[in-house]
């Protein structure tokens, strides 16, 4: 349980006895009782690079889900071990887009003459599996603190993007930081034959947006802002980019999990905020800014944790350690070296971004 001192107790007497050779990583989205014990917390652009910059540590303990241990695997050397607490923490958004349904997209879109001329775009929260692709075709990972940069830097290698697996993330980059329109963005459906496309209309479009979402920041509505602004009249409505276009365009401020909390930092006193972003990060936060006089709420009540990054909990984490201390090597996550190869190509690729 989240208090429970006696397992406080073994998680720090683990890692103490572990010292150097552990390295703990903690996404945002993380309980408290799991972030307490965090060496650097982080949005996923943040720890996938604090992840390639600690050659020292033997054990990399990644507290967030599958696809970022993945990523942190790929980008740490192959002697360092890569270990996620719970391998039931995956990602419903990832899981909407597997390889298989990836390479017939690709025949698709060469028969409709324009492979050619697009460039693979993946965010973050995407498989190893579907990195790879995005690196063997000349594209790049984003998350959702560079995703501007990276399809501005898409669109001067090719001509149109195919957008991978968050449509939501895609279209309100291209719509609010490139000036496009949405009749420029296409919905490539995996279930449907040729994406539910016509070969013209995957031709016309400046954007191919993958049929994904995140069901948790999905599930904020434009009826849930409007709500907020009518109970809290002065409100600052301030979303996560996975939200739907409407949601965010109807917000005050939009951006990843990092920039909402140098936003709030950056917060006058007497301020009111309502969040749109997982449960666990808008209560740390709400807890943290209130002795500032700064009010944050949560934007819809009726909106739950995302389950998967809480499937990391404190008795999983002293099992890790303990683990770990024993010399006994749990739940590594390791990317087969061709996989890893070309996936390292596409998140090398965004690390180097202008
Ligand atoms: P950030 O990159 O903003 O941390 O978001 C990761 C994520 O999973 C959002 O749902
Ligand atoms: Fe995936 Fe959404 Fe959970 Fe982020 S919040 S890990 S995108 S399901």
């Amino acid at each position: 349980s989240p208090s429970d001192p006696d397992l406080v107790a073994r998680a720090r007497a683990a890692k103490e006895k572990l010292g150097e050779k552990v390295f703990v990583l903690g996404h945002h989205y993380q309980r408290d009782e799991v972030i307490q014990f965090a060496d650097v917390t982080g949005d996923s652009f943040k720890l996938a690079k604090d992840a390639a910059a600690r050659p020292a540590a033997e054990y990399i303990v990644f507290c967030g889900v599958h696809f970022m241990a993945e990523s942190a695997d790929i980008l740490t050397t192959d002697d360092q071990k890569v270990v996620l607490p719970d391998l039931a923490a995956g990602c419903s958004m990832a899981d909407m887009a597997t390889a298989e349904q990836v390479a017939e997209c690709w025949d698709v879109l060469t028969e409709a003459g324009i492979a050619d001329r697009v460039v693979p775009v993946s965010y973050m929260n995407s498989s190893a599996d579907i990195k790879a692709f995005t690196g063997k075709h000349g594209g790049t990972i984003c998350t959702s603190s560079n995703a501007e940069r990276a399809l501005t830097w898409a669109f001067e290698q090719g001509e149109q993007v195919l957008f991978l697996p968050d449509q939501h993330l895609g279209r309100n980059t291209a719509v609010r930081d490139l000036g496009m329109s949405l009749d420029d963005c296409v919905l490539y459906n995996p279930h449907k034959p040729n994406g539910g496309l016509t070969a013209q209309q995957l031709r016309d479009a400046k954007m191919i947006l993958w049929r994904g979402h995140c069901s948790v920041h999905g599930r904020f509505s434009v009826e849930s802002v409007r709500e907020v602004r009518e109970r809290i009249p002065g409100v600052n409505v301030l979303v996560h980019p996975e939200c739907k276009h409407e949601v965010v365009a109807a917000a005050d401020y939009v951006g990843s999990t990092e920039y909402i909390i140098k936003a709030l930092e950056a917060a006058p006193a007497g301020s009111k905020w309502a969040i749109g972003t997982e449960l666990n990060l808008v209560q740390r936060l709400a807890n943290r800014f209130a002795p500032e006089g700064k009010e944050i709420v949560f934007l819809d009540r009726t909106v739950c944790f995302c389950s998967t990054m809480n499937r990391i909990d404190l008795p999983h984490l002293v099992w890790t350690l303990e683990s770990l201390a024993e010399g006994n090597e749990i739940n590594v996550i390791e990317v087969d070296k061709e996989t890893a190869d070309f996936a390292q190509l596409a998140l090398e690729r965004m690390l180097a971004l202008p």
